[in-house]
């Protein structure tokens, strides 16, 4: 996938203007500080106005990615569904609110919360570069959102790439805020490890136990069946730009960004029969596939045999659905 023109046109102009050296060894600081998990400064990932251009160089299009990715997961298990408002938590640039507005075109009021006054501004000045009223009138509030925020529901919210940022303790606390203020659909995304998928596990396991139900990506709300030397994740292909990979020297031209994610909603979406959890194995006589269902985990194996069902089968990827009508 690429990121919507708007959205790149924004960050190249905002990249063109530092020079290329500098945000290169930013991106360098930034990403080892990202893979750690050790912040640069008292507690924060970002220092300066700087900082959050070498994020949105290199953070940006693979959190887009995960976001888009996700919440297309909503299109098809809640396909009646427009949104149209939005709290995007924990907001950074704005990241989930572009991707929202890129598949909800009609979104009317998008709400950020977000502690840095940096990465404040810059979202600002990327949200002007949007050809929607929604993202360029959009209403950013400056908050710690550890504490207690007054803000209406809204039919979406969106926490991506923050829970791994907020102290263990204030997790469950702030997932119950985050579904207190849902409208309908909650989305949680966090990095695509055994830590995020534990977060994300944990955080399901609390929102369902308040009645929250399953939109994405589990094909049900009963325990996950995943044991403790497996992690549910999934991956999106994301093409970096001729500015990203400047700052990212010798680099591919794309990346594949591994994410965990969950889509609760208040109402629940279509039932399906499947999901299918990792990489179809596809070989010269048969497909293997391993699933997630609501009697567990099942590896399928599909073979030439079964003429019509291999063709199918040859077209599902990671994270593709097995409708309750389908063959398999
Ligand atoms: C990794 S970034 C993710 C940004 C964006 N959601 C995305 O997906 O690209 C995490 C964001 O959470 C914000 N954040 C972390 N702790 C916070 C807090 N206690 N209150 C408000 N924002 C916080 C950070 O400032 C940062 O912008």
């Amino acid at each position: 996938m690429e990121l919507p023109l708007h959205l790149l046109t924004a960050i190249d102009h905002e990249l063109e203007k530092q020079s290329t050296h500098k945000i290169a060894t930013l991106v360098t600081e930034l990403s080892e500080s990202y893979r750690t998990g050790i912040p640069l400064n008292k507690g924060k990932f970002i220092r300066s106005h700087e900082d959050v251009i070498a994020y949105a160089s290199f953070r940006l299009p693979a959190t887009f990615a995960a976001v888009y990715s996700s919440i297309s997961h909503i299109k098809e298990r809640y396909p009646q569904w427009n949104p149209k408002t939005l709290m995007d938590v924990g907001a950074g640039p704005g990241t989930a609110m572009w991707a929202t507005s890129t598949l909800w075109t009609a979104l009317e009021h998008i709400t950020l919360l977000e502690q840095e006054e940096y990465m404040i501004d810059f979202g600002k000045r990327l949200s002007a570069y949007s050809p929607l009223t929604a993202v360029q009138k959009a209403e950013w509030i400056k908050t710690d959102i550890t504490k207690q925020w007054d803000v209406s529901p809204h039919d979406l919210v969106i926490a991506s790439y923050v829970l791994n940022e907020l102290p263990q303790d204030k997790s469950e606390k702030f997932i119950k805020q985050l579904w207190d203020r849902t409208g309908d659909v909650l989305v949680i995304i966090e990095p695509g490890t055994p830590a995020g998928f534990l977060r994300i596990k944990k955080a399901r396991e609390q929102l369902i136990a308040t009645g929250a139900k399953t939109i994405a990506p589990c094909p049900h709300d009963l325990p996950c069946p995943m044991d403790n030397s497996d992690w549910c994740h999934f991956s999106q292909r994301v093409a970096r730009s001729r500015l990203h990979r400047n700052v990212k020297a010798g680099e591919l031209s794309y990346e594949d960004e591994k994410f965990s994610f969950l889509c609760m909603s208040r109402t629940g979406g279509k039932a399906i029969k499947g999901l299918v959890i990792r990489h179809p194995q596809v070989r010269k006589g048969h497909i293997q596939l391993k699933l997630c269902t609501p009697n567990g985990l099942t590896n399928s194996m599909i073979t030439r045999k079964d003429k019509d069902l291999f063709k199918k089968s040859r077209d599902l990827t990671w994270g593709s659905i097995i409708n309750n009508n389908d063959e398999l």
